[in-house]
């Protein structure tokens, strides 16, 4: 890959070396901005930082992985699409919800090109991304450009990570990390784009502050009753469902095409590559809640638990 501004130095191995740098399952997790970014996205996310110019249109989803990225990525890309193709059409039949929504931090936007054509991409755009409020690009911000984003219980999330760690091996030398050790870093916040409790509150303090900008969902609520979160979320997006699509039943239509079931047995996500060495499978485990009953001790579900209580106190943040 090219040097950040094609200058002859290469000032992203430059500042690199100047950082801290921990090994979470194999994965290189570099620590920026007191958030640990996997060393591999790392020069995207600050190519993405320096060079994306937001339009007000723009919707981005901010998630930290394993917290129902998927789910929302096929869902927004529904509402927001649903004029231009009918559900039995829809691109998701043929495509993965990661490249309908790609991410803002995308290596083929930002690896070889400083100044990608997103201006191609038709409004409103949507970008998925997994950067901490505070280091979204200043643009985001500023502009008008709306914010979405879904945190998950992070016990779930926890369990998931492990397990979407486990599918996506090729490329480590490393043997797979026990679930103790992973447990232990992810209470000191070292997770890939952890600390949690510092995604979480931060798009939380975001969303008091300025709730018509940032959405703040959470995976469960959307579990527990999808037709009130997928109203919920056309609203915000600025393409609220009318009476007469309500009573089609379009409403049912998006929530049953973007179900954990349709999604997963889907075509284009039981088989390929997302990108790079990702499987597409393997972005679909169980979709429950509650899973972790299943792997941690009840030891290790009350250290989160105390975590959460003391790192989300006075919030009013509840899981
Ligand atoms: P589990 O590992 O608990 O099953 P992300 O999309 O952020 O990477 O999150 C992946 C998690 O969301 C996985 O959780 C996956 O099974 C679940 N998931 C994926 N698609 C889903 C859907 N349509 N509905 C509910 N859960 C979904």
């Amino acid at each position: 890959a090219q040097a950040l501004d094609n200058s002859p130095k290469d000032e992203f191995q430059e500042l690199l070396q100047t950082l801290e740098q921990v090994s979470w399952d194999g994965v290189p997790l570099v620590k920026y901005c007191g958030c640990w970014f996997p060393v591999w996205m790392f020069r995207q996310i600050l190519a993405a930082q320096k060079h994306y110019k937001a339009k007000d249109t723009d919707i981005i989803l901010s998630t930290l992985p394993k917290s129902g990225t998927t789910w929302m990525k096929a869902l927004m890309f529904s509402i927001a699409n649903r004029h231009v193709f009918p559900i039995d059409q829809s691109p998701l039949l043929t495509s993965t919800p990661h490249k309908l929504v790609p991410p803002l931090e995308f290596d083929t936007f930002w690896e070889q090109d400083n100044n990608p054509d997103l201006e191609a991409i038709p409004s409103p755009r949507i970008f998925g991304t997994h950067m901490h409020f505070k280091t979204l690009p200043e643009c985001i911000r500023e502009r008008n450009c709306k914010i979405i984003y879904i945190c998950r219980n992070p016990l779930d999330q926890f369990v998931s990570q492990i397990h979407f760690s486990s599918q996506n091996r090729s490329g480590r030398d490393a043997d797979p990390v026990a679930i103790d050790e992973a447990f232990n870093m992810y209470c000191q916040g070292i997770s890939p784009y952890g600390p949690f409790w510092d995604d979480i509150l931060g798009y939380w303090n975001a969303h008091l502050e300025n709730p018509g900008k940032v959405l703040f969902l959470k995976y469960e609520d959307l579990k527990e009753d999808i037709t009130s979160q997928v109203k919920k979320i056309a609203e915000f997006m600025g393409f609220p469902f009318s009476l007469e699509e309500e009573e089609q039943g379009l409403i049912d239509q998006i929530s049953g095409l973007c179900s954990f079931e349709s999604l997963s047995n889907l075509a284009p996500n039981k088989t390929g590559d997302n990108n790079r060495t990702v499987k597409s499978s393997s972005f679909f485990r169980k979709g429950q809640v509650g899973d972790w009953t299943n792997y941690l001790t009840p030891a290790m579900a009350e250290r989160i638990k105390n975590l959460m209580d003391s790192k989300f106190e006075g919030s009013g943040l509840m899981f």
